[in-house]
């Protein structure tokens, strides 16, 4: 188990990542909350920061019982406090440190640069530079711009490195962290797919023993991967409940019903599409229709949470990236802006205990748990779904026609993406259906009817994103399709904003 503190960079997470494809585990804490107990910690990784280590509100951890206690890896910030605290000097740097850099020279015989090679490329972002190194400290790398890219305190196993291993533009940096956790600090490589599903489903049994857990499947990767996994601990004791809000994909309820059943799950589906939109009728404020449809959903999923007589504890498909606490790096509370729709979502007075399966997990984990638990490609490979669905691709108010032609329309776009193996390519895609009736002429009758927008974008989480160039015969041959099928649709128009300033939804 390897410890990250977290000193608010915006790359801490790719640490953890990375650290994790070494089959690895870790954990990210942040630095004002270091663990009391660090004995299961076998090594233990700093942080780069947005703070100058010279400012006075920067983050100062007390490091007294980790420093040469155990095996002890700065990164950036990390390697910059490291120094400004033993002995060396922190100041500013004359020349700009950002971007593409290549170690100019590297000590040989060390362990921490084994299979690495003079002029590999790595990725600097920092103001401040080390001038001095540390008391004792052996130099291990240097740049052009940077003497002190990377140093070994001696006589311990501390080792800081001004540049980010983390990031892909550091094309030995995965080798570097392999060589600091394996080589050096001796960290066991036993974090891997089928040792945690093992792991999990021993630890569900024993934490719910004969209880009834129930929980909400949405038809995304995350609930169906928690599912799979309770349910293999616990079986029919497991409640889940799939509610029809009628603002799914065209076929969706029906489809992926079939699907969970085929994979022995207990499942209900309940069809709630009336209850959502006789409530959302009328509504063509976003915010509003977020609203109604989370009040409607609580109300259908507690009548039938009600049902499971003697339920103790809702699960969830929580993820990691939801749980990590943030740092500022003032240590006070994260300037991030999140959109995590799914935590937190459900009411309190429904008084069940929470189990969080992947809590641990990033995405890309999620899905290969989910392969290794042999479940179905194309139910791991699905692009997320807001949950209010449909609602937030209809700009302004609902009705059932509505929802029918966005339907028919996100099926056509969909299926396409699919049979022109562009799916996997993009991130998320979908499409809008614009208050917008314009002017058409089809044979030789006028039409004046609706425009839809189509949007594929790619992403890593959803925060930023940019729209996918999607070759023109495609979307020549989806434009002519929509038209030509979808009644009441007379014009197709693609979207090409990115996020920021736009977002992915447009509601
Ligand atoms: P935006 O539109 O904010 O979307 O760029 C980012 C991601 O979040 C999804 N999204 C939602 N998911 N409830 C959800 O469960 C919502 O109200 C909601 N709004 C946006 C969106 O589909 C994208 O993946």
């Amino acid at each position: 188990n390897v410890l990250i503190l977290d000193f608010g960079s915006q790359y801490t997470q790719l640490i953890a990542r990375r650290i994790r494809e070494l089959n690895i585990f870790c954990e990210i804490k942040p630095f004002n909350n270091l663990p009391e107990d660090l004995n299961s910690y076998k090594a233990v990784i700093l942080s780069g920061s947005p703070s100058s280590v010279r400012a006075e509100n920067a983050p100062h951890p007390d490091l007294s019982k980790i420093r040469g206690v155990k095996p002890l890896l700065g990164v950036c910030y990390g390697a910059q406090y490291l120094a400004h605290f033993h002995g060396g000097e922190v100041g500013q740097s004359n020349t700009r440190e950002y971007g593409r850099a290549n170690l100019s020279m590297i000590k040989e015989s060390e362990p921490f640069f084994e299979g690495v090679e003079v002029g590999s490329q790595v990725w600097m972002s920092h103001s401040d530079t080390i001038k001095a190194l540390p008391e004792g400290s052996v130099r291990l790398a240097s740049t052009h711009d940077v003497e002190n890219a990377a140093y070994r305190i001696g006589g311990e196993e501390t080792y800081a490195i001004q540049f980010h291993p983390e990031v892909y533009h550091s094309t030995d940096g995965k080798k570097i962290l392999e060589n600091f956790l394996i080589n050096i600090a001796k960290v066991e490589q036993s974090w891997t797919p089928d040792t945690f599903v093992d792991t999990t489903v021993a630890e569900l049994k024993k934490k719910i023993g004969t209880d009834k857990v129930i929980l909400g499947l949405s038809g995304g990767v995350d609930s169906s991967v928690a599912a799979m996994l309770l349910h293999k601990a616990i079986g029919k004791n497991l409640h889940c409940i799939f509610v029809n809000n009628g603002l799914l994909r065209k076929n969706e309820f029906h489809d992926v019903l079939k699907q969970y059943e085929g994979m022995g799950l207990n499942v209900k589906g309940v069809d709630a599409s009336a209850r959502f939109l006789d409530a959302l009728a009328g509504k063509s404020d976003p915010e509003e229709k977020r609203k109604t449809i989370g009040r409607v959903f609580i109300e259908v999923f507690d009548d039938e949470a009600h049902m499971v007589e003697d339920a103790k504890w809702l699960a969830q498909g929580t993820i990691y990236p939801d749980v990590i606490e943030s740092v500022s790096a003032t240590g006070g509370p994260s300037a991030t802006i999140k959109s995590h729709h799914n935590v937190g979502g459900l009411p309190d007075f429904m008084k069940l205990k929470v189990v969080e399966p992947l809590r641990m997990l990033f995405k890309d984990e999620v899905r290969r748990v989910g392969a290794s638990m042999d479940m179905s490609p194309t139910l791991l490979g699905r692009h997320p779904f807001p949950g209010p669905g449909l609602a937030i691709r209809i700009l302004g108010d609902i009705t059932p026609e509505k929802v029918r032609i966005l339907q028919e329309v996100d099926a056509i776009f969909i299926n396409g993406l699919r049979e022109w193996g562009l799916y996997d390519q993009v991130w998320q895609a979908g499409a809008m259906l614009l208050p917008v009736d314009s002017v058409g002429v089809m044979g030789d009758e006028r039409t004046y009817e609706k425009c839809v927008a189509l949007r594929a974008v790619e992403s890593t989480d959803g925060m930023t994103a940019d729209w996918v160039n999607l070759p023109y015969n495609f979307l020549q041959k989806t434009s002519n399709d929509i038209i030509n099928k979808v009644k009441g649709v007379n014009r197709v128009v693609y979207d090409i904003s990115s996020k920021p300033p736009a977002t992915i939804e447009w509601e």
